[in-house]
C-alpha cells in the first residue's frame, strides 16, 4: 500500500505520522536514538552527521518542548538550524504555505519541521518538496504528534523494556488529541497487550474500538492495574461549546490524584506530554512524584530526534 512517507527502497523519507509505519521502522528509530543517548554526558555533544545540511523549523503554533529540542537535535547533528519567525514573516502578508515553502527551498532548505493548526499541512508540504528535501511533522492540528508518539514509546520502553505485556492507559481529551491519536498507531503497532482510552463520554472519540481500544469512562475501571498511565491536557482551545461542566469537576473525576493512582500496577509510570495544567488533569504529588517520568519523556525527546533526523536525511532521493 501507497505510504507518502517512505521512498520506493522503503526508506523512512518524511515522518508525517505513525499510522501504517511498519513496526521494524519505528524500532530501527527506538535503536537508532538509543545510540545518541550517551551523547548527552560528553564534554562535545556534537556527531557530524547532519554537517552542511540546513533544518528550518516551522513553527506555526506555539510549543516550548518540541520546538526547542528539534532545535538542539539539530545542532548535535552538526547541522545548521533556522528558526522561521512565523509572526514577523511574509505569511502574515498573505504567501500560501507552499509559496513560503518554495521560497525556502530556494535557499536550500534539507529538512522541514512543521507545526500546524490544520491537520494535513505536512503532508501537503511533503507532497511539493523536492525528492531530496524531508519533511518532518511536529503536531497537526488534532491529527498526530508523530515524534511526540515515538519519545513516548522509548521512554515506556527504557523504563519497561518490551512492551508485549502491557496495559497502558490513556487519560482525558482523547477526542482532540494529536498525541493520544499517534500513541495508540505506535503501541499497537509495537504490540502492547492492551490500550485503553479513559475520559467522559464527551471527549473519546467514536472508532476507537476499531483501533484496538477499549475504552472506560470511570478512573476506577480504566486505571485498574496498568502499567504506563499517560495523560493528557484538556484542550479548550479546539474545543467547540461546553464538553465539559467545570475544571473543577474535571478534576474531581478525571484529574490523577496519589488516591486514583493507587488503582493502577505498584510500578506503574506516569507520562504527559506536555504543557501540563497541575490541579486539572494532574494534581502536583503525582506529576513531581517517584512514578512520574514527565521530564526524562522531554530528555529522550532530544535523542528521539536526532534519530528521526539523521535516518530521514539518510535516505535516498
Ligand atoms: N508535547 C508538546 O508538543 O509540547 P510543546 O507544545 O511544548 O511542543
Amino acid at each position: 500500500m501507497y505510504n507518502p512517507q517512505l521512498n520506493r527502497h522503503g526508506e523512512l523519507t518524511h515522518l508525517l505520522t505513525t499510522e501504517g509505519l511498519p513496526r521494524d521502522i519505528l524500532t530501527h528509530i527506538l535503536d537508532t536514538a538509543s545510540t545518541f543517548v550517551p551523547l548527552a554526558a560528553r564534554d562535545v555533544k556534537k556527531v557530524p552527521l547532519l554537517r552542511g545540511k540546513s533544518v528550518f523549523n516551522l513553527f506555526f503554533e506555539n510549543s516550548t518542548r518540541t520546538r526547542t529540542t528539534f532545535e538542539i537535535a539539530a545542532t548535535r547533528l552538526s547541522a545548521d538550524v533556522f528558526n522561521l519567525n512565523i509572526n514577523a514573516s511574509s505569511t502574515s502578508k498573505g504567501e500560501t504555505l507552499l509559496d513560503t515553502i518554495a521560497n525556502l527551498m530556494a535557499m536550500q532548505a534539507d529538512i522541514f519541521v512543521v507545526r500546524h493548526e490544520a491537520s494535513g499541512a505536512p503532508f501537503l508540504i511533503a507532497k511539493h518538496v523536492a525528492p531530496d528535501v524531508h519533511v518532518i511533522n511536529a503536531g497537526d492540528g488534532r491529527h498526530a504528534h508523530p515524534t511526540q508518539a515515538l519519545l513516548d514509546m522509548y521512554t515506556i520502553r527504557h523504563f519497561k523494556k518490551s512492551f508485549s505485556d502491557l496495559t497502558v492507559a490513556i487519560v482525558g481529551d482523547v477526542l482532540h488529541s494529536r498525541v493520544a491519536r499517534s500513541n495508540i498507531h505506535a503501541l499497537t503497532t509495537l504490540g502492547v497487550a492492551e490500550v485503553r482510552a479513559i475520559g467522559p463520554l464527551t471527549l473519546l472519540p467514536s472508532g476507537l474500538d476499531q483501533m484496538g481500544v477499549k475504552t472506560f469512562t470511570r478512573m476506577e475501571d480504566g486505571l485498574r492495574d496498568a502499567d504506563v498511565i499517560i495523560m493528557l491536557r484538556l484542550q479548550n482551545e479546539r474545543m467547540r461549546g461546553a464538553l465539559l461542566p467545570s475544571s473543577h469537576e474535571y478534576f474531581k473525576h478525571y484529574g490523577l490524584t496519589e488516591k486514583k493512582l493507587a488503582f493502577a500496577k505498584p510500578d506503574v509510570l506516569v507520562m504527559h506530554p506536555g504543557p501540563m495544567n497541575r490541579g486539572v488533569e494532574i494534581e502536583s504529588a503525582v506529576a513531581d512524584g517517584p512514578h512520574s517520568v514527565i521530564l526524562n519523556q522531554v530528555t529522550f525527546g532530544i535523542a528521539v530526534r536526532m534519530a528521526v533526523m539523521s535516518i530521514v536525511a539518510g535516505a535516498s532521493a
